[in-house]
């Protein structure tokens, strides 16, 4: 890696958490992600979800048909967990190298997670199998009891699932997924190497008083959502603290433009075409421009046990405007950081 204050050379990233989608979208928006990114763990809300090996063979086909030829992109695939999963597809999609992890949505905490889990102990069998393998678990970490405060759901699933998974399933791997808060941190950051954490760029960018900017802004709005600023303060000292239970991933979840400027706006931020420009700036603005090779190429592959890439990517501290919209799919989608612009631009290699 060089760095020098206004470029630096890094080994490719890997995203270890996005939504890719499907169809005309799919194809709209897997090039932003294969043009940023080496990996990427592509996660399986789809509708219906991604339940099986064979159903994410195909979906790991269709993604390779939507990218240009030769494009050098591998999407690792992942198993959407129902209450009546199924250890033995599970383990055997594994070993064939379909699936690298499993993803756990409790049921209704998020887009297209209706099937999701209703009760951690349905599905223990499966989680003692994947402890047993060394297979991941992602985890969607929030409750969702009515009773629950919106802001309060991560640190809840906290003290009443997460603690007591990882007691009961010492080996497991965990992945807690985009976190949001500074006691997700401090869990992580308590925990035994098999627990690790994404973070997105727009955790680390905004905080909740960005959706009531002057009026209610629906491109703000994600799952789980943006908390007060002393949390993004933690996610940022997370990141960019070199410790390898941090890693990159991005969470883009594009929505037409429609469905996010409605009575009933969809959650998701679409970060893809500009993410690692995102992450860029922060590790800019925190000091910290010798760690983001860390925490973008290297802690996820160590924690996943996979190679690292080989090839560089060299970004440079220039002017990069971000449009306020991109056509895809016969609809728009608004781009995080749109209508302003980021300080650092990807050279082409
Ligand atoms: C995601 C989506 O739209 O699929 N939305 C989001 O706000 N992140 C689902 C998810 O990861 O929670
Ligand atoms: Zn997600």
């Amino acid at each position: 890696m060089t760095d020098t204050r206004d470029r630096i050379t890094i080994r490719r990233p890997d995203d270890w958490h996005v939504h890719l989608r499907d169809g005309a979208m799919l194809a709209a928006v897997a090039p932003f992600t294969a043009g940023q990114f080496s990996r990427a763990i592509i996660m399986p809300n789809l509708s219906p979800p991604v339940t099986s090996a064979a159903g994410a063979a195909a979906y790991r086909d269709r993604i390779m048909a939507a990218l240009p030829a030769g494009c050098d992109f591998t999407p690792l695939m992942t198993c959407y967990l129902t209450d009546d999963a199924d250890a033995d597809d599970l383990a055997s999609g594994h070993a064939a190298g379909i699936f690298t992890a499993a993803k756990l949505y409790p049921a209704h905490a998020t887009t297209n997670s209706a099937h999701g889990v209703t009760d951690v102990a349905h599905i223990m069998p499966v989680l003692e199998r994947m402890q047993v393998i060394g297979m991941p678990l992602l985890v969607h970490g929030e409750v969702t009891d009515g009773d629950i405060d919106i802001f309060d759901r991560e640190a809840v699933f906290i003290e009443r699932i997460l603690a007591k998974l990882i007691r009961d399933l010492p080996g497991l791997k965990v992945v807690f997924e985009h976190i949001t808060t500074e006691q997700a941190v401090q869990f992580v950051d308590g925990a035994g190497p098999n627990i690790a954490a994404t973070i997105t760029p727009h955790h680390l960018h905004i905080n909740r008083n960005a959706m009531f900017a002057g009026g209610i802004r629906p491109h703000a709005y994600c799952l789980p959502v943006a908390k007060r600023e002393r949390h993004r303060l933690a996610l940022r000292r997370a990141a960019t603290s070199g410790s390898a239970k941090f890693f990159l991933g991005t969470d883009s979840a594009p929505h037409e433009i429609h469905a996010k400027e409605s009575a009933c706006g969809c959650a998701g931020i679409f970060n893809a075409p500009y993410a690692l420009e995102s992450y860029a700036a922060v590790f800019d603005e925190e000091a910290a421009l010798d760690r983001l090779e860390g925490f973008a190429s290297v802690h996820g592959p160590n924690f996943y046990g996979l190679p690292l890439n080989d090839a560089m990517v060299t970004l440079h501290r220039a002017e990069n405007p971000v449009p306020d919209d991109i056509e895809a799919a016969g609809s728009r989608l608004v781009p995080f950081h749109a209508g302003s612009g980021l300080a650092w631009k990807i050279l082409p290699s």
